[in-house]
């Protein structure tokens, strides 16, 4: 039976029951999809006790609009979390994972200048902030963290090792509906005409030549682009449609041509 956590005091005790047994994470903001569950997923299969949270984090909202409107799906998400195999989901409120109001923070450095540092200020510093204190609190041998959020998981890598952090900090695939559309919480705001054009982000990071061209097709299908920009051998986006803001990422040359065998 699933345990869900909203005291921190409660979860440190649990958290000393579990002792040296693997612990795996799974951080969320809730509203849980495909991508989640695919982390979920890897967490149980890797780990002998799997634990979750969910904690929509107002400090890496730069909009107080973007924050009030990200969907919240509580029942479902504890629902669907303990039909994956969850043994614990902590879901403290703001003023246990901020005690002091938000006091101490964690800068991303040089990533802070580029892509979702840029144009979100105090994102990265609010993502870096609440995974450091996520982190030290479920005391996991491994965390999982989504390719889609691409420089988010750059971050926490770098600041995990950066900070000596003793969790492997693990890196998933993206997941994408057939149409080719990233999963997203984000997808839920968008109307259904919406959504199918969505998926016009991961057609134009796969098919143009450049982060430019890319950047051009998006616009004249009424994206509005905050970038197009390729960074760790991936390209990556930043686009709003319909008023719902999205981000989707893609390596760039995935499948290399193998060399043509060399003639005898
Ligand atoms: O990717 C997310 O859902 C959030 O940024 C995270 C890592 C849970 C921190 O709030």
């Amino acid at each position: 039976m699933m345990r869900v956590w909203r005291s921190l005091d409660q979860w440190t005790e649990r958290r000393r029951a579990i002792g040296g047994q693997d612990a795996g994470f799974v951080p969320t903001m809730g509203a849980l999809h495909r991508g989640h569950a695919s982390l979920v997923e890897r967490c149980r299969a890797e780990n002998q006790v799997a634990v979750a949270s969910i904690f929509v984090n107002p400090s890496q909202f730069n909009d107080p609009r973007d924050l009030d409107r990200y969907p919240r799906t509580l029942d479902r998400d504890l629902a669907l979390l303990e039909r994956l195999g969850v043994d614990d989901v902590l879901v403290p409120a703001a003023h246990e994972l901020y005690p002091n109001g938000y006091r101490f923070r964690i800068e991303a450095g040089c990533l802070t200048s580029v892509m979702e540092g840029a144009h979100r200020p105090g994102f990265l510093q609010g993502v870096m902030t609440i995974v450091m204190k996520l982190l030290h609190l479920a005391g996991a041998r491994r965390a999982y963290f989504g390719e889609k959020d691409f420089q988010q998981l750059q971050a926490i890598r770098e600041m995990a090792g950066d900070f000596f952090i003793p969790t492997e900090i693990v890196a998933c695939p993206t997941v994408r509906a057939a149409s080719g559309l990233a999963e997203s919480s984000r997808n839920a705001l968008l109307s259904d005409t919406a959504r199918e054009k969505a998926a016009l982000i991961f057609h134009a990071l796969t098919t143009a030549a450049t982060a430019a061209e890319a950047s051009a097709t998006l616009a004249a299908e009424g994206f509005t682009v905050d970038y197009v920009e390729d960074h760790w051998d991936r390209r990556f986006a930043a686009a709003t449609l319909g008023g719902v803001r999205l981000i989707d990422n893609v390596p760039l040359n995935p499948h290399p041509q193998p060399l043509s065998p060399t003639p005898i």
